[in-house]
């Protein structure tokens, strides 16, 4: 079975906080005006805060002075309430600010991280797991949109509302300022060790996430055979030990989280009780006016807000650098399939494919286990329908995968009229070759988009006239009988059609292509004899001028074929016709003895007819 991956890509030293934020300079960059007029207004909405206690200290110095003046209490009625209306505006421009650009960016980033997905090599997604890369581009980039509206400007503006708070503080008392101040000792200390175990458990979490959104994947991918086997208590288990797995380090996480905000709410509260018995003894000797004390009191409500954010907002912080260091695993992923830099083109190209020397062994293979293909050399002629038989796991799909890139051969070189195509454009070559594989992989759209997935046609060229054509050739009349026709939506997978119908709208999509170089992976064997013989019946008019290789596992598929390639023990045993090799090679005669081929109505009746003159 594959180990998916699930933890960092390269386990070297982690990147710094700075070094991940910078990483986002370019998305950041076009949004800087609005997200810095966002900060400036968060800012200015904890400046405000902090101005109301200020008001208060001259109010109560005053109005409740002896002598003071009426009306100096509405006026500063007023002010507070105005202050108030400022902050809550203030807050409100902040949000306006910081929405699109937050949003933008996660847009951005997940487009840009489906992009590269799609550039991956297969290797990559053979060695990922789908629920890793779905956790990666759906909830690690949400954590990124919300750090970048809220978090980090929260995290700038609370810092900064406590250095001036304190300051204020310092202004009506340094004894008292000083007194809050000591408080900051034990909570930064523990901050290090919270950083350290909050930011391993959040790593942990998120990976094991991915990890269960796999499971979910995986099981309702397969949930026809779980049902089927009954093994829906056994999915279940599985399901439930990795569920609990990440409910402790949730656990874990969040304990972690509330040890150290237990520190941030208690350790102010606790100074501040000190500063009361000290402000109140201050004051009693006359070295505080009240109107400091209150002003200092006051202060100190305001801070405990942001003292306290600062606390998730760090958890915050280290949970979004968890979330990007996993997205920059996957965006750092190298791609090794790629278009050279200067492509080449054939000057006159005819669709010969030469395999020359070819080796491959799959990525990440144990060493020292064999390759799959060691030496294989095969020549298939512009226009020539190539056969390719073996025993099964002979590496006959893998061989085929190698011809469009989708894996790279590990030795030797595959060429089309003379090229290696790794010289060749990628999209070129792609649209040069056309595939369809032994499992159909078809799309939630409609039939006709399915068909017309890689035909790149002509301009002129009616794509509805190419539909019908394939869909004819391929045998898959029926899409006109469904439904809406063509345009009828078949379910998630294609699983809306039988297995039949699905091979030939597969079938129907590499034809419509119209490639010169036909890759087809035993495109026939989900269908009865009699549509069988009739898509080999319109199939040979098609490959009569298309270079085709094609994978074959019963004789009436070989019989398709001008010649014929054994694939045996990684390499091309022999090349011939189907009666030269049958006459001349013993292996030949075994595999194609040991290939499936339904008996017909005819074959049956006969044996019927055999034994019943059996006595
Ligand atoms: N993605 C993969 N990663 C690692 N090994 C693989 C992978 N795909 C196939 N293999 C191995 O490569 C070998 C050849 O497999 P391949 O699918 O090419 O055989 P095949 O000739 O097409 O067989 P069949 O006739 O059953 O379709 C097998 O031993 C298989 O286990
Ligand atoms: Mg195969």
């Amino acid at each position: 079975m594959v180990q998916h991956q699930s933890s960092q890509n390269e386990p070297g030293t982690p990147a710094s906080f700075r070094e991940t934020i910078t990483r986002l300079g370019p998305q950041i960059r076009p949004f800087a005006p609005r997200l810095i007029a966002g900060f400036l207004c968060a800012l200015g909405a904890g400046v405000v805060a902090l101005t109301i206690p200020q008001v208060l200290r001259t109010m109560v110095n005053s109005v409740l002075h002896i002598g003071g003046s009426a009306t100096d209490v509405w006026v500063s009625a007023a002010i507070v309430a105005l202050l108030g209306l400022a902050e809550a505006v203030l807050v409100f421009f902040r949000r306006v600010f910081v929405i699109t650009p937050a949003t933008r960016i996660e847009a951005d980033l997940r487009i840009r991280l489906y992009c590269h997905l799609q550039r991956l090599p297969v290797a990559f997604h053979d060695k990922w797991g789908s629920g890793q890369l779905l956790s990666r581009s759906m909830a690690d980039l949400s954590l990124v949109r919300r750090w970048l509206a809220f978090g980090s400007i929260m995290l700038v503006v609370s810092t900064v509302t406590v250095v001036v708070g304190l300051w204020f503080m310092f202004t009506s008392s340094w004894l008292l300022g000083l007194i809050y101040l000591v408080g900051a000792v034990p909570i930064t200390i523990r901050a290090f060790y919270f950083r350290n175990v909050f930011r391993a458990a959040s790593r942990l979490s998120q990976d094991q996430a991915g990890d269960l959104a796999t499971n979910v994947e995986e099981s309702v991918h397969g949930i026809r055979v779980i049902k089927a086997f009954g093994r829906g208590g056994q999915a279940l288990e599985g399901f439930g030990v990795r569920a609990r797995q990440l409910r402790d380090t949730e656990i874990k996480k969040a304990r972690s989280l509330s040890g150290f905000l237990m520190l941030v709410v208690s350790v102010p509260e606790i100074t501040l009780g000190v500063g009361l018995i000290v402000g109140v003894w201050l004051t009693a000797r006359g070295e505080l006016t009240v109107g400091d004390l209150v002003a200092f009191f006051a202060t100190a409500a305001v801070l405990a807000g942001p003292v306290e954010g600062i606390g998730m907002l760090l958890g915050m912080t280290l949970t979004t650098k968890t979330a990007l260091d996993r997205h920059f695993d996957v965006m750092d992923t190298e791609n090794t399939i790629d278009s050279p830099t200067a492509p080449e083109s054939a000057a006159r190209p005819e669709g010969r494919l030469s395999l020359r020397d070819v080796s491959f062994s799959f990525p990440d293979t144990r060493p020292g286990s064999p390759p799959v293909l060691a030496g294989v050399d095969l020549e298939v002629e512009p226009g020539e329908t190539m056969a390719l038989v073996g025993v099964t796991g002979s590496g006959k799909s893998t061989l085929l995968q190698l011809v469009p890139r989708l894996y790279d051969v590990t030795g030797g070189a595959v060429l089309i009229d003379g090229i290696d195509i790794r010289r060749l454009d990628l999209d070129a070559l792609r649209s040069t070759v056309s595939v369809a594989f032994e499992d159909t992989t078809l799309f939630s759209s409609s039939i006709a988009d399915n068909v017309l997935l890689g035909a790149n046609l002509p301009s002129g060229r009616d794509p509805r006239e190419a539909l019908d054509e394939a869909l004819e050739v391929a045998q898959a009349g029926f899409a006109h009988d469904l439904d809406d026709g063509v345009d009828t939506v078949i379910g998630e997978e294609g699983l809306s059609l039988s297995g039949g119908q699905r091979q030939r709208i597969a079938l129907a999509r590499a034809i419509a292509a119209k490639p010169r170089v036909l890759v087809l992976d035993d495109p026939l064997s989900a269908l009865d004899v009699r549509t069988e013989e009739a898509v080999t019946e319109r199939l040979r008019s098609v490959l009569a001028g298309t270079t085709t290789l094609l994978v074959a596992h019963r004789p009436s598929t070989v019989m398709l074929a001008d010649r014929v390639a054994l694939l045996r023990a990684g390499r091309i045993d022999d090349v011939g016709t189907h009666a030269q090799l049958l006459a001349r090679n013993a292996h030949y005669r075994h595999v194609i003895a040991s290939l499936d081929d339904p008996p017909t109505v005819e074959d049956v009746l006969q044996s019927d007819s055999g034994r019943g003159n059996q006595p």
